[in-house]
């Protein structure tokens, strides 16, 4: 019997939200998942099923279509909280075709908010940001904290983050029953350990780990490493690589806080990340260290867009959240290879 209450979780099929379905679960979380697998497949369900040995509840609907919506929250009246996830996150792609992305990320986030605070009870939303949103911090900002400001974004994705942020901040002064916490998340990677769950991106991979597991693979013949003439130690970037399921375990987190704690602020903001930056060439170095694997790569121009330095100040969410991102980040690619090789049935 769970002593916990029922947590919402839109795009609960996808790379994060299958992950914190599995994370709630352990953590005695009553759950429903929603998802319309327009970026995911039922599969990560059955997953998040054997991970818990547990029979999910999920719905397949459009969180961009209030009355496909709506169906959830008649199925399900006793939902406490919602974290949601569903929404595009094509950065390029979004530039091609912002209408898409405005109209998917941000209807969905006007739904729930509307569908969550028409219950007449109180009302939690954890919202996935990005730390898109602080765009290329200044060098005194880094670690970059919660208190860095926000930055125009440069493309639509970014931007439907950034409205999704202010929206929220507007809807917790007009409904004293909702409460928010939005997570900044930086760059995820890594898959379950088990490799029943993991990432899996559609066409050419646009993130680094997925390309660096396919290159792997054979899928791809060499990782392009874009720019190697940077103002950092090696030349390449450098990013704050956070493992999927320690991500995730900040979600629980967050809805605990949210569910128990009566004294804490109706709108918050945490970063999720590990507080290290990692160069590429260092990731990839790491990668075939942890595997064993030779990874043939080659250095290309710098991509148009890519930040030069970030990574996270977590230390809000360190003491708040009481959460930290520990697994070493050698683990996290051999657990991101393993998944790779289990997709591929690769021995
Ligand atoms: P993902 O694409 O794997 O998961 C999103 C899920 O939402 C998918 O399963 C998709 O099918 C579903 N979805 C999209 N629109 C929907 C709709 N209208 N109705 C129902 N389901 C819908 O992406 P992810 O990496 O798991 O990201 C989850 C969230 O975290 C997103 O909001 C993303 O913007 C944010 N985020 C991701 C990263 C990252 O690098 N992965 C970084 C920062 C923030
Ligand atoms: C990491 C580093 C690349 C691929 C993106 C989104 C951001 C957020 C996280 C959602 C960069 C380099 C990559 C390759 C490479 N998502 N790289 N060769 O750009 O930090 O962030 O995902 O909110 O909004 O923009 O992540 O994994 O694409 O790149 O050299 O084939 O790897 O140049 O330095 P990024 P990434």
């Amino acid at each position: 019997m769970n002593k916990k209450g029922r947590v919402l979780v839109t795009g609960a099929a996808g790379y994060i939200g299958s992950h914190t379905m599995v994370e709630l679960i352990n953590a005695g979380y009553s759950v429903v998942g929603v998802d319309n697998f327009s970026n995911s497949s039922p599969q990560m369900i059955k997953g998040v099923e054997e991970i818990t040995s547990t029979k999910v509840p999920f719905i397949e609907a459009d969180c961009s279509s209030k009355e496909d919506f709506a169906r959830i929250f008649e199925a399900y009246p006793d939902i406490e909280a919602a974290i949601h996830f569903a929404a595009f996150k094509a950065v390029g792609e979004s530039v091609l075709q912002p209408i898409r992305y405005f109209e998917n990320n941000i209807r969905s986030l006007l739904y729930l908010t509307e569908l969550m605070t028409s219950k007449g009870k109180r009302a939690n939303i954890v919202f996935s940001s990005s730390c898109t949103v602080y765009g290329e911090p200044d060098p005194e900002n880094l670690p970059i904290s919660e208190e860095a400001p926000v930055k125009p974004a440069t493309s639509p994705y970014g931007r439907t983050k950034q409205m999704c942020e202010e929206i929220l901040r507007d809807c917790v002064r007009a409904y004293p029953e909702l409460k928010v916490t939005a997570l900044r998340y930086f760059n995820p990677i890594g898959a379950h350990p088990s490799a029943l769950i993991g990432e899996m991106p559609n066409g050419v991979p646009q993130n680094l780990v997925p390309f660096i597991t396919q290159t792997a693979a054979g899928i791809r013949s060499e990782l392009k490493i874009f720019g190697n003439d940077y103002d950092t130690p090696d030349g390449t970037c450098i990013r704050d690589y956070i493992y999927v399921c320690d991500l995730a375990k900040a979600h629980v987190s967050a809805v605990d806080r949210m569910l128990y704690c009566e004294e804490c602020p109706k709108y918050d903001i945490f970063n999720l990340g590990t507080g290290r930056g990692l160069s590429v060439l260092e990731l990839v170095n790491t990668f075939m260290e942890a595997t064993g694997v030779d990874l043939p790569f080659s250095y290309a121009p710098r991509r148009e867009g890519d930040i030069v330095k970030v990574w996270a100040k977590p230390d809000k969410a360190n003491s708040i959240l009481k959460w930290s991102a520990d697994t070493p980040v050698d683990q996290v690619l051999k657990y991101a290879w393993n998944w790779e090789k289990r997709i591929r049935e690769i021995e």
